[in-house]
Order: C-alpha cells, then sequence, then structure tokens
C-alpha cells in the first residue's frame, strides 16, 4: 500500500437518478451531468483497488482457496454473518462452512454434487426415464434469518430449491423445501433479501425478497417468477390468491432475450428495491442500445406488485464516459462528510453502487470501474417525478411492456385496501 498505488484517475461520485422508467426507446433519456464531489477519502481508498489499466479481478465472484494446504480449492461465492453470534456462514460450490468469529471453522457441509437434471421437479425425479447427471451445485442465496435463527441456502441444483440449516449447527439435517426458487443454472443471477411486508393494516412481518434471471433450463422455469415475495417459513408465494399475487413475471413473449440480472436488493422506507441490469429495450432488433442498470421498485403493502416501477441508474463521468453497468451495490447510512455533500442528515441512507462500462453493447465490463454515490432521498424523488409526468400526460406510455399484469399509478395503495 502506501505511495506505491498509481493515482486514482476514473473514481467518480456523483449523484444522478435519471428518469428513464416511463421513457421508451426511441426517446432515450438524456444524460443528466452529474454533480460531481469531492471523493471522500473512506471511499476513494475502497474504489482505488481497482487500477485503471491493470489486471483487475472480476467483482461479481470470489474465489479463494481454502484450506490450502491439501491442495483442495472451493470456490466460494456467498458469505453471511449472524449478528447475534457472529459466526459466519461461507457458501462454496459443493460446500458450506460455519466458522466461528475468530474465523475457525466449527462445520462443513457437502451440498453437492448430487444427482440432477433441469428436467426434473424440484421434489425430484418422477419418470425413471429421465437421465440425471452428477452436478455441480453452486450456492445462489445464503441469508441468515435470525428471527427463526435459520440459514436459508439455495443452490444451483433442484431447480434452485433451498434448505434452512440451524445457525447453531449446520451439520444437523436442514429441512428442504421443494419449491423452485434461484437460477438453476451456474451463471445466471438471483439476490434474496429479508425486507417488510405490510398487506394487512394491523401488522408487518418479514418476508425474503427475491429476484431470479429467467433460464430456459427445463421445463419448470416458467413457473418462477422474476421478482417474489415468499413467507420466510415456507418460501410459499406471501400472496397467492385469484385476485392478488406476490410476483412479477417477465412477459412470456420477452423472457428468453430480455434477461434481467438481480444484482442487489433491499428495502428502505416503504418500499423494496432491486439494483438491475437488463437490455435498454425488450425489443428484439434493438441490441444496439446495449444495457443500462436500473433500480425497481414495489411497495412493501402492495400485495399484487401494481406499484412496480423502475427508473434507469446513471453513473456517469464528467468527461461523458458512461459506466453502465452495476457491478455491485449496498445502502449505508451517510457519514458526515457524504451527508453534507448529499444535502441529506448523517445517518440517512444512500446507495452506493460500483459500475463498469460495458465492452461495445455486451454485459461485459472493461475492467476499469466508478463509484457513484445515490441519495434515497432523492431516489424516492426521482420514481415520484416518473409517475408524475406518467401521468400528466407529458409521456404516455412507461415502457414496461416486458412485465405481465397491470400496472397501476406506481403509487403506494393503503395497507389492506385493495386497488382493484
Ligand atoms: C483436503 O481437505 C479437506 C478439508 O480438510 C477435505 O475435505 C478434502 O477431502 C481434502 N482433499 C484431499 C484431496 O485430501
Ligand atoms: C453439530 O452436530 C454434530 C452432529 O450431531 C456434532 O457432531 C457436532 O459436535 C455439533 N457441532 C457443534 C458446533 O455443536
Ligand atoms: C405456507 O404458509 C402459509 C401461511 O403462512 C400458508 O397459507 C400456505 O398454505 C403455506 N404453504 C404451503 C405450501 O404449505
Ligand atoms: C428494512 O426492513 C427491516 C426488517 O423489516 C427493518 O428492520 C429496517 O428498518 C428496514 N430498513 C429501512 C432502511 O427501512
Ligand atoms: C409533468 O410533470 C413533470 C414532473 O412533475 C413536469 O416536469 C412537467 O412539466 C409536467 N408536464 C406537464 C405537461 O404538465
Amino acid at each position: 500500500m502506501g505511495g506505491s498505488w498509481p493515482a486514482v484517475v476514473l473514481v467518480v461520485v456523483a449523484y444522478s437518478a435519471a428518469a428513464a422508467g416511463v421513457l421508451g426507446p426511441a426517446a432515450p433519456s438524456p444524460p443528466q451531468p452529474p454533480s460531481l464531489l469531492p471523493v471522500p477519502s473512506a471511499l476513494s481508498s475502497a474504489a482505488s483497488t481497482a487500477t485503471p489499466g491493470g489486471p483487475v479481478p472480476p467483482l461479481r465472484h470470489i474465489f479463494a482457496q481454502f484450506p490450502a494446504d491439501n491442495g483442495t480449492s472451493y470456490r466460494f461465492n456467498h458469505l453471511a454473518m449472524d449478528p447475534n453470534t457472529g459466526k459466519l456462514y461461507a457458501a462454496a460450490v459443493n460446500h458450506l462452512f460455519q466458522l466461528d468469529p475468530a474465523l475457525r471453522v466449527e462445520e462443513t457441509v457437502a451440498t453437492g454434487p448430487r444427482a440432477d437434471s433441469p428436467h426434473c421437479h424440484a421434489k425430484g425425479c418422477m419418470s425413471p426415464s429421465i437421465a440425471m447427471t452428477r452436478t455441480d451445485n453452486v450456492n445462489k442465496v445464503l441469508i441468515v434469518n435470525t428471527e427463526s435463527k435459520t440459514l436459508i441456502a439455495c443452490g444451483s441444483v433442484s431447480q434452485g430449491a433451498c434448505e434452512k440449516y440451524k445457525l447453531g449447527n449446520i451439520s444437523l439435517t436442514p429441512e428442504f423445501i421443494p419449491v423452485g426458487i434461484a437460477a438453476n443454472d451456474e451463471s445466471s443471477s438471483t439476490y434474496a433479501f429479508i425486507g417488510p411486508e405490510r398487506y394487512q393494516y394491523w401488522g408487518s412481518t418479514n418476508v425474503l425478497y427475491v429476484g431470479t434471471t429467467f433460464t430456459d433450463n427445463g421445463e419448470y422455469r416458467h413457473d418462477v417468477p422474476a421478482i417474489s415475495t415468499l413467507e420466510l417459513h415456507n418460501l410459499s408465494f406471501a400472496e397467492f390468491t385469484f385476485s392478488k399475487q406476490s410476483v412479477v413475471h417477465i412477459d412470456v413473449k420477452y423472457r428468453d432475450h430480455f434477461l434481467v440480472q438481480y444484482v442487489y436488493g433491499f428495502n428502505a422506507s416503504e418500499y423494496a428495491y432491486f439494483v438491475i441490469v437488463q437490455k435498454q429495450s425488450h425489443l428484439p432488433g434493438q441490441e444496439e442500445l446495449g444495457y443500462v442498470t436500473r433500480l425497481a421498485r414495489t411497495c412493501i403493502n402492495d400485495a399484487n406488485y401494481d406499484s412496480y416501477t423502475e427508473v434507469t441508474l446513471q453513473c456517469i463521468t464528467q468527461s461523458g464516459e458512461n459506466y453502465n453497468l452495476v457491478q455491485d451495490a449496498k445502502v449505508f447510512g451517510a457519514g458526515q462528510e457524504l451527508a453534507s455533500n448529499l444535502g441529506i442528515s448523517v445517518g440517512q441512507p444512500i446507495l452506493v453502487g460500483v459500475f463498469a462500462p460495458s465492452q461495445t453493447i455486451s454485459n461485459d465490463p472493461q475492467e476499469r470501474s466508478a463509484l457513484c454515490v445515490y441519495s434515497l432521498q432523492d431516489i424516492e424523488s426521482k420514481f415520484t417525478e416518473n409517475i408524475h409526468m406518467c401521468f400528466n400526460g407529458s409521456i404516455k406510455y412507461r415502457n414496461m411492456e416486458y412485465i405481465s399484469g397491470p400496472i397501476m399509478d406506481g403509487k403506494c395503495p393503503s395497507a389492506g385496501v385493495s386497488v382493484t
């Protein structure tokens, strides 16, 4: 470390939540000049590891070797901590580890390879004629549920079904829940987080919000929604009646080639959000428009996802270069310096994203990165502005034909009130 690091030239701390949730591909939103802010030292040192021009490891996966002594290597992909005990849970391909707060391994569980076929239901293979093969189990979701003291782990086998382990000892036989939740291949994205639901006026419960990239790997994938809200205890849809369903599907017409990557998710005030990467246009033949990063949002008191809307998140340098692909993101409370730069109070939520420019029109990132910071307050007003523009006639449609089902006015319904 120290003085040997080259000057960081590509670190940008900018704010710009551009209106695009309601813009059609024919009229893309004009890039808004982000207001550039001085780089706070804590953030610039974090970002400075992305050395321009140097060999930068991809940010999407962390590969690690553990333990290294006998040559066995593990491909780690998720880490979760129990805030009550300080225990860490690490998931790798075919393995799950439980570590104590001093990082000593307490328990190891083999989660794969397993005999599996994408043509079998999560419950198992009903027909003996389907050939199963030994398949690596790539961990897709790893979440600590402190309320029930369980670790929810979903892998790529068995249609992305999940197992619930005891936080105290993952070696005890887990509860298997035979419902397809995560993506059922190695590379397609899944992001899940625990957040509140307030579908009834008399109370709020915690649920699992899940975003899963569509795969055409087998005939069961059409049952897996793009985004859904699940009961934590049995992973059933939080709402699934004739009139209300707590799911969003990508329209079957576009599903195969309009693949949405779910990078991050969080809740703030009365909304649940996903940070996503998708093609700028869902229409075949408009691939040359490339990819955008968007923020998808639904109200936590909307049991039918009628309030589902999106805005584009832009991360553009002063010279106008568009870092269009988010690589990872996180919500934090703003520290003093950042809060005063963004005009918010200390501790108010901010979204920090690491972005990379795409290689031409693909969603492969270039080996450069920039950090952009958005205040949730500004994000919320951008959503509100989009919704107003939608309804005062300045923009006639939402450009979200790829979302099946009705899309209402984007306002949150009152809890327990039917919006239909
Ligand atoms: C290496 O060590 C790990 C953990 O101690 C063990 O599970 C694995 O079987 C070992 N591999 C070989 C090749 O001995
Ligand atoms: C976890 O359970 C296994 C099997 O019952 C037992 O052998 C092991 O000692 C337990 N580990 C801890 C940390 O309690
Ligand atoms: C899951 O739990 C809910 C109640 O919380 C219940 O209505 C639903 O039927 C359960 N689903 C299954 C598959 O048991
Ligand atoms: C998100 O939801 C959790 C669980 O319901 C809650 O404790 C937390 O305060 C919420 N976060 C924000 C920023 O509203
Ligand atoms: C529609 O609302 C937007 C955002 O509030 C505003 O900027 C625009 O001027 C309005 N257009 C009309 C035609 O009223």
